[in-house]
Formats: C-alpha cells, structure tokens, sequence
C-alpha cells in the first residue's frame, strides 16, 4: 500500500482517529506514529537513540527510588553516574542493532539483543564505576536493579509498539486480515513479508496438520489449527481471504485446501508451486489465485539430473517447434544443462522472438540460436546442420490439431511423416548423436490422421537403423494449458461469460503439466536406447466436465450460473485415449514415471516401400488414397470418418476395410 504524502500543515487523522504525522519525510503509513513519530534515515536513529538514552535514565531513577524507599539520596552521585550509564547503554542498543525503529516489528531477535546488550553494558558500567573511576560509594544492588528495568522497558516499549500497531492495522478498512494455510518456510517468508510497512496484510493466524506445530507462534502469529478446522476457526477470527502457503503441495492436497476453503465462503489465493518460485523464495507479490495446474500437480518427477546432463552439457542442441508450447518448455529446461548452443528452429517468427525475449535471461553460457525454418525445407535443414552440427536434436516441430488435420490429410502426412523423414536423414549425415520424436498418446489406436502420423513416426524411430544415431521416442497425452488445448478454451469462454462447450459429458483426457512432461521427455532421452518409444505415466484420464467444473468453480462463479454445452464428438476425437496398444510389450525403468515399450516393428525396407507409396498417394487427387495408405502402415488406424474433401468417396475403414 502506498504510504499517503502529507504536509505538516495538511495533517490527516487517520488511523482510528490518531494523528500520523511524519516531520522529516513528510511521507506517512499509518503504523508510523507507532514508530513514536520516529522519522527515516539519521533522522530516525538519533531519535530512536535519544528515546532509548531517556528509558535509560528513568530505569536508573526508578532503581534508586526502589533502593531508597522512594527518596532520592546521594543525588550527586546519580546524577555524575546517568550520562556515563546512558553513553554506554546508548553505544551497546546501537552495537546490537537495536537502534532502527520498527518496533511494531520486533521479535525474540529484538529481545535476545536487548538482553545482550544490557549484560554488556552493565558490566563496562561497573568495571568503569568501581575500577577506574573508583566509585566504591555507588550501590551495588542499583546495578542489577538498574538493568533489570531497563532490560524490561526496552523490551516493553517494542511489545507495547507492537500490540497498537497490530490492533489498529487490524481495525483498519485498508489491511486485509488474512487465515494462512501452512506454517513451513512459505508461511514463515509471507509472514515475515506481512510485517513490513505497507503490506496491506494483517494475519490472523495459521492452520497446519502437524500437531507439533499447533500453539507456536510464527513472528507472534499463532498456529491455530488444523487445516480442517478452517470453517470453524473463521467464526471466532473472521477473515477477509485465505492464504494458501504450501508450494509444495499435490494436487490432491489442493485440492483438498480449496474445498475447505470454498466451504468457507471466504476468497483464497496461493503462493506458486515450488516449480515456479524464483530465487528460491515466495513473496505476497507471487500471491495469486489457484489454478488448474495446482489442482492437478502431481508429486514432483524425480529427475536423475546427472544422466541429462551429461548428455545435454556442453553440447549443441537443436528443438524444432521451440516456439511451441513443448518445444519453448524443451529449450527453457535445456538451457539448465548448460548446452555450449541451443538451435531453437521455427516457422513461427513472432514466436521464436518471443521465446529468444524469455530466454535471454537463462542462457548463462549458452549460445541462442534463433532460426526461422520451415523443416519441410530439406536444403534449409542442411544449411543449419551444416552451420551448426548439432549432436543432439528434439522433433517437436508438428501439426496437431486433430479437426483440422481431417481436413488437411496431405499437409499432415508432410508435416509430421516426411518432414520428419527429411530431418531425421539431415541429422544422420550432419553426425547427430541422439534425436527424440515428441509423440503423443493420439498415435495409439489412431483414430484420427493426426494420430496416425504421430505413430508412423513411432514407427520409422524404431524400425530405423541406428547408424550411429540414437533415435527414441516419447509419447505422451496432453499438457495442461498448450496452445488451443481445451483449458485456454474454456477459459477464454468463462471470461468472456459464455458457455462452455464440452463434445460429449464422457469425454476423459490424461493431462500433465507442461513442465512436467518436458523434465520426462528429458529423462527419457538420457535413458532410452534406439528405437525405443518412452511413454511418460500420466496417472488416471480426467473427465473433461469435471475439469470444467473446477474452472468454474476457481473462477468464483457458480456451476449454476455457467452453463455447459455438449457439441458431440468430433471427427477422428476419441471418448478416451490410451497409452499402449494392447500387444505392446512394456518394460519398467528405474523411473517410475516412465515406461519403455518398441510396439510391432516393421522391417526397414518395408517401411520406406510403404513410405515411398504413402508419398506417391499424396500426388492423387483426393484425401481417400492417402487414408487408404495411412490405414495400411498403420493396422490399427480407424477412422470413420466422412471427408469434407468433395473428391473423397465417405470412409468408414480400418485395416481390413483397406486390406479388403
Ligand atoms: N500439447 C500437448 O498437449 C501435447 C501432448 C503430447 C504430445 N504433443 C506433441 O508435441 C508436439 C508439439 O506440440 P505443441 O503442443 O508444442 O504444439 P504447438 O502447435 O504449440 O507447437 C508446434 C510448433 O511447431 C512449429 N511447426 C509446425 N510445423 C512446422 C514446420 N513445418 N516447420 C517449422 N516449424 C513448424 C509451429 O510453428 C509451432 O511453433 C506435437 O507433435 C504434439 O502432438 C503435444
């Protein structure tokens, strides 16, 4: 909160009618004035010394009035004694730091100080008195009388200080009065933050299901309970928002916080996932409201850090798609391993501007390379590897969207097969060491051309022969919030108030966080060998109703005020997608998160024979010959599909409508 100018001839009465008035900076919060007026900078310290040194000297009057049944003997004895006492009580406040003047703020390190440097400076008092200035005549029980007072009213001024303040930022309209969820290192930093001027915060108190942690105090906040008792505990300290302080909680855990928080009727927030906090710290200007990726996180991924590096480190790098939404994630995370350069090709120019702007930040020593190139373009793709022979290349160039791709069959068997047949021999003559096709979860049981590109790819990884490139795949289902996924979309409808349109109330996806996903697909890489296909564990398929659900619910509005709308099935959409094809032999690996499966394998030269033909149909009129030869390199490809192609006769084949 912006601290509010004012002149000392335009004093304002604030703060529940007390007058704040700051006279050097002429800048007021209301907690100054319990700051006792205490302006900045020297200012400030020379006020705060002048204020502790008078402490000191009521502290050794009243000893002496207690040791001398409230009269005032030997008053030149007290009075030559005060200014060396308060010198060196001033000088031992200032040695331990407690000369600044946020007392409002001050804490057992406060108290731990003043205790310190009261001990230090009673004991110079009285080495100075009784051996140099030999002062024999000055009482001895005035010395320990002396400090306990003064030990009590320093201490005293700051919790007094600290109890107004609280009490008027909490009766205040203009703080928030906050019930944190957590009382770890998140809830302990948010505190710590709340406490500073203008933080617009007042906290209650903090909810925690560790017992061992209920009735500490965290900077004087309590830990009232656990997070279950939310609802109760806001009838005795009703608060205005709830602060979730758990980055490191799962999904499910969120979920669990946001249902008791919904139950309570009172807005919440979040701090970001651990994944997402910069400089390993949270901060309440990070606060911002839950999403669906928190509701959906999983236990972070364990990485074996070393086994990507080695592979990464030092290295040239190429991502084809970097300017998509798995290749920009591919090359954030890639840059962490130190590549010597990261090859970033796009045809997406405004794209590949935007990633290089994200990415300037990260690179360390890493060479970013920025080529727009369409990788259809074979003679473009040899100038890059020419240029700069990279060893190590992740194909995340694609098309994906499966309505559209129906109705663009021959611009997707270039796109995904034959550009990737183009690159993939690029990359063998270019020396490239490691190359790993993103695939996708659409290329089992294919039922759209989509799908059934992704898994011809599969198909020439594995069935290729090594030649000295390590060739894997890695399929996966879909990333929370890719471009034109179904959460952008239903997102974009929620704001601007319309329905929300789901194809059918069954449909289920697996979803996985972006980040999550690629530190797999780079897990993957350093442990899969030729011709494997890795598919990532995307835990249980998700209704996408129930996602929607959620989002509306996150939303603040009611599942009652937005209506959802069933638009049916789309061509080559499936009610449920899979990871295996039911013969897929699938092996674990020594990540849980991963499996390795090979599927049928064609014969080398059967494949190109089938790839020649697939090419040579792309020359007829007509999508039909170019399904036909889908359906036969892919036996398992089903599309009933009625082609919008005027030239196509309506399709309803498998691979024994095409073999028959
Ligand atoms: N997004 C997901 O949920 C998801 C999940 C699993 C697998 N995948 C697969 O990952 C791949 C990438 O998906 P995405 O979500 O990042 O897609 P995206 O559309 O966000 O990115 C694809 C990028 O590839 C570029 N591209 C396409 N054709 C190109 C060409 N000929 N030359 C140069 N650049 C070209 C595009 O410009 C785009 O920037 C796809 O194969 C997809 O099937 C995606």
């Amino acid at each position: 909160m912006d601290p509010a100018a004012i002149s000392t001839e335009n004093l304002t009465r604030r703060s529940g009618g007390l007058l704040a008035v700051d006279r050097i900076n002429l800048r007021v919060t209301p907690g100054q004035f319990f700051g006792f007026l205490s302006p900045n900078g020297a200012g400030k310290t020379l006020f705060n010394a002048i204020f502790q040194g008078c402490l000191v000297f009521a502290c050794l009057v009243l000893a002496w009035l207690l040791r001398f049944e409230f009269h005032l003997p030997y008053r030149y004895l007290l009075f030559t004694a005060a200014p060396l006492l308060i010198a060196i009580r001033v000088a031992a406040i200032a040695q331990f730091g407690l000369l600044h003047g946020w007392w409002r703020y001050a804490g057992l390190r406060d108290v731990l100080g003043i205790i310190k440097a009261v001990l230090l400076g009673s004991i110079l008092f009285f080495v100075l008195m009784r051996y140099v200035l030999h002062a024999t005549a000055f009482p001895r029980s005035i010395y320990i009388l002396e400090a306990l007072l003064t030990a009590g009213a320093l201490a005293g001024v700051r919790l007094l200080s600290r109890v107004l303040h609280e009490s008027v930022q909490s009766g205040s309209g203009s703080y928030k009065r906050v019930m944190i969820i957590g009382a770890g290192l998140a809830a302990e930093t948010i505190l710590r933050e709340i406490r500073r001027p203008g933080s617009g915060y007042v906290a209650l108190g903090c909810l925690d299901d560790d017992r061992s942690k209920l009735g500490i105090r965290i900077h004087g906040v309590p830990v009232l309970g656990a997070v279950e008792q939310l609802p109760k505990l806001l009838g005795a300290h009703p608060a205005d928002e709830i602060l979730i302080a758990v980055p490191s909680a799962t999904g499910s855990q969120m979920r669990r916080f946001v249902e008791i928080c919904e139950q309570s009727h009172v807005p919440f927030k979040t701090v970001p996932a651990l994944r997402d906090i910069i400089a390993g710290e949270v901060s309440i200007r990070q606060l911002r409201k839950v999403n669906l990726e928190d509701l959906l996180n999983r236990e972070p991924a364990r990485i074996d850090l070393e086994s990507v590096q080695k592979q990464i480190a030092r290295r040239v790098v190429l991502v084809t798609g970097a300017a998509g939404s798995i290749g920009s994630e591919l090359c954030r995370q890639i840059l962490e391993y130190s590549p010597a350069k990261l090859v970033c090709v796009d045809q997406n120019e405004t794209g590949l501007f935007y990633l290089g702007h994200d990415l300037s930040s990260r690179l360390g020593q890493t060479e970013l390379i920025s080529c727009v190139a369409d990788i259809r373009d074979v003679e473009r793709l040899r100038g890059i590897f020419a240029q700069h022979s990279p060893l190590v290349v992740f194909h995340a160039a694609a098309y994906k969207h499966v309505p559209i791709m129906e109705l663009n069959v021959q611009e997707a068997v270039q796109n995904n097969v034959f550009a990737l047949t183009g690159l993939l021999e690029v990359a063998e003559a270019g020396k490239c060491e490691s190359f790993v096709l993103i695939s996708s979860d659409k290329a089992v049981n294919p039922a759209s051309v989509m799908g059934v590109t992704k898994r011809i790819g599969e198909l020439i990884l594995s069935s290729r022969p090594r030649n000295g490139m390590r060739c894997v795949s890695v399929r996966f289902g879909n990333v929370l919030g890719s471009s034109g996924s179904v959460v952008p979309i239903l997102e974009r409808q929620l704001q601007a108030n319309q329905p929300l349109t789901i194809t059918h109330p069954e449909i289920k996806r697996f979803f996985m966080t972006t980040p999550e996903a690629v530190a797999l697909v780079l897990q993957a890489f350093a442990i899969g060998e030729h011709g494997d296909i890795l598919v990532l564990d995307m835990g249980e398929p998700i209704k996408i109703l129930e996602l929607a659900q959620s989002l509306i619910r996150l939303s603040g509005k009611s599942e009652e005020a937005v209506p959802i709308r069933f638009t049916g099935l789309r061509v080559g959409e499936k009610l449920i997608e899979e990871l295996f094809y039911p013969n897929e032999v699938v092996h674990a690996t020594r990540f849980d998160e991963i499996k390795i499966t090979r599927g049928t394998i064609h014969g080398w030269h059967d494949l190109q024979r089938l790839l020649r033909e697939l090419k040579d149909s792309l020359t007829i009129d007509g999508a039909a010959p170019v399904r036909a030869k889908l359906g036969e390199i892919v036996p398992e490809y089903s599309c009933e599909t009625k082609s919008t192609d005027s030239s196509d006769q309506p399709i309803l084949q498998s691979r024994s409508a095409v073999e028959g």
